[in-house]
């Protein structure tokens, strides 16, 4: 048996090496190299509390140390030569600091193992993620205050069923998404925080005899703390779980608002005019402006909650502790949080960029008879009736409006008399849009004054 048919991380036990096919599916070096730099932050982390506690010598460590950040700067610079046959990160960081520095890379991997080594360097990766995903969000929802900010009070039609409801402000509707990434960003952080354990020191699954000390490396990482049960540690991917969870709720935030988008850019509705910047043109038909990004982040929920499902149903039948189907739990996550990060930037910039169409959203504001509940509630409050008569009366009167192919507003107070005899022409005042939308005052409500007192809230939460 020569070196190069034997693994040489544990060819002792084994007469042959494996079959191309069984390095094939073996190997996870092609995806986890993404996390190169994680992986040496974790070895040099452990390899400084090895010699703090005089497992290793201090000249190894430093051996050691230095080693693995000439090979994070080959791996950086593009000069790494990544083996499958050394099947993952680890072992071809490993393998490559032994070329370099000889005899002292063995003593790396005293007291741990890569199964608590392989967790730790996922949850920096998904860390780090965490935290871009915590800077996109906040940088759209600063967009979405800016649009809400300058259209406090223009009026638009709101929509329930995708039928004009009642009328509402441009400000209200961009604040209700301020809403929703404002609970994806206190998901994230919420995640974050409980993520934040070092796997590093449970080992293979059992802890190590060696004298370590889990609270150095836990420090030397970011983490608040070592996880408390070294089983659960190296099986543990609900951080993983949780970031695609995550994910997936805001991707179909996401989604929504680029529903919304898609409808409102087109001709038929014309709400929004979005940047050249974030549309393409078509190849025949000159006239199309079309929305592709909004489409593409509507489409981007598909293979995030797919990444979720994927994840969960991996997970769902492993007993303790690890697992070689966990090796599955990576590529999954990249494509969503490459996805997720992407979305969030392309709608930060959509956002920023786009121009609501005020005299267009206007005048869709006043159509649909959509003050019809305003109509009604004047009828409870002027002529004291109760309030199903009263919707009653404003359904004759939408249906005599409807006959005529009018608005309610150009009804005259005739036509309204035959309905009910006791309506004035007080009545006019709350048909009007602008009235309509000042009056709703209840708290979180539409009147721009509400609007208004909710966008300086969320400035000053944000800064
Ligand atoms: N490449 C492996 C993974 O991604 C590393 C851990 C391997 N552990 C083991 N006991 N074979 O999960």
């Amino acid at each position: 048996m020569t070196e190069k048919t034997q693994n040489q991380m544990w060819g002792g036990r084994f007469a042959a090496g494996p079959d191309a096919i069984m390095e094939a599916i073996n190997a996870s070096i092609g995806f986890d190299k993404r996390m190169a730099a994680q992986d040496i932050a974790g070895s040099r982390a452990h390899a400084a509390m090895l010699a703090a506690q005089g497992i290793i010598s201090d000249s190894d460590a430093a051996a050691i140390r230095e080693g693995l950040l000439t090979v994070l700067s080959e791996i950086e610079g593009g000069t790494f030569a990544f083996s499958t046959a050394l099947e993952d990160i680890h072992m071809n960081v490993e393998a490559r600091l032994k070329e370099l520095i000889g005899e002292p890379a063995g003593r790396l991997h005293t007291a741990r193992s890569r199964n608590d080594q392989v967790a730790t360097d996922f949850k920096l990766w998904v860390r780090d993620q965490l935290d871009a995903a915590e800077g996109g969000l906040v940088a759209l929802l600063r967009a979405l205050l800016g649009q809400a900010e300058a259209g406090a009070d223009w009026v638009m039609p709101g929509f329930t069923h995708l039928q004009t409801a009642q009328p509402v402000t441009w400000g209200h509707h961009m604040m209700a998404y301020v809403e929703m990434f404002a609970r994806d960003l206190s998901r994230v952080r919420d995640a974050r925080a409980r993520m934040n354990e070092s796997p590093l020191g449970a080992a293979a699954l059992a802890g190590t005899g060696f004298p370590i000390d889990r609270d150095l490396t836990a420090e030397a990482l970011g983490f608040d703390r070592p996880s408390a049960n070294s089983l659960d540690a190296v099986s543990d991917r609900d951080f993983a779980l949780e970031f695609l969870g995550v994910a997936s709720i805001c991707a179909m935030h996401l989604s929504r608002f680029a529903e919304e988008l898609v409808i409102w850019s087109s001709a038929q509705f014309r709400f929004v005019t979005l940047s050249d910047r974030f549309s393409t043109g078509s190849s025949i038909m000159p006239q199309k402006k079309n929305p592709d990004a909004a489409e593409l982040i509507r489409a981007k929920v598909g293979r995030i909650m797919g990444a979720n499902v994927g994840l969960m149903t991996v997970m769902k039948g492993l007993p303790l502790t690890y697992s070689k189907d966990m090796q599955e739990d990576k590529e999954q996550v990249f494509d969503a949080a490459d996805n997720w990060m992407l979305a969030l930037a392309a709608m930060e910039g959509m956002v920023r960029d786009m121009t609501a169409n005020r005299d267009a959203l206007a005048a869709a504001a006043g159509s649909g008879f959509s003050t019809a509940t305003d109509l009604a509630d004047w009828l409870v409050r002027e002529l004291g009736l109760p309030f199903r008569d009263a919707h009653h009366i404003t359904g004759a009167l939408v249906a005599k409006a409807e006959a005529k192919g009018c608005d309610l507003p150009d009804l005259s107070l005739a036509d309204m008399q035959e309905v009910n005899p006791d309506i004035t022409d007080g009545v006019f005042g709350v048909l009007g849009v602008e009235n309509s939308v000042n009056s709703r005052m209840s708290y979180g409500g539409t009147a721009p004054a509400q609007v208004r007192m909710q966008i300086d809230r969320w400035k000053e939460r944000l800064t």
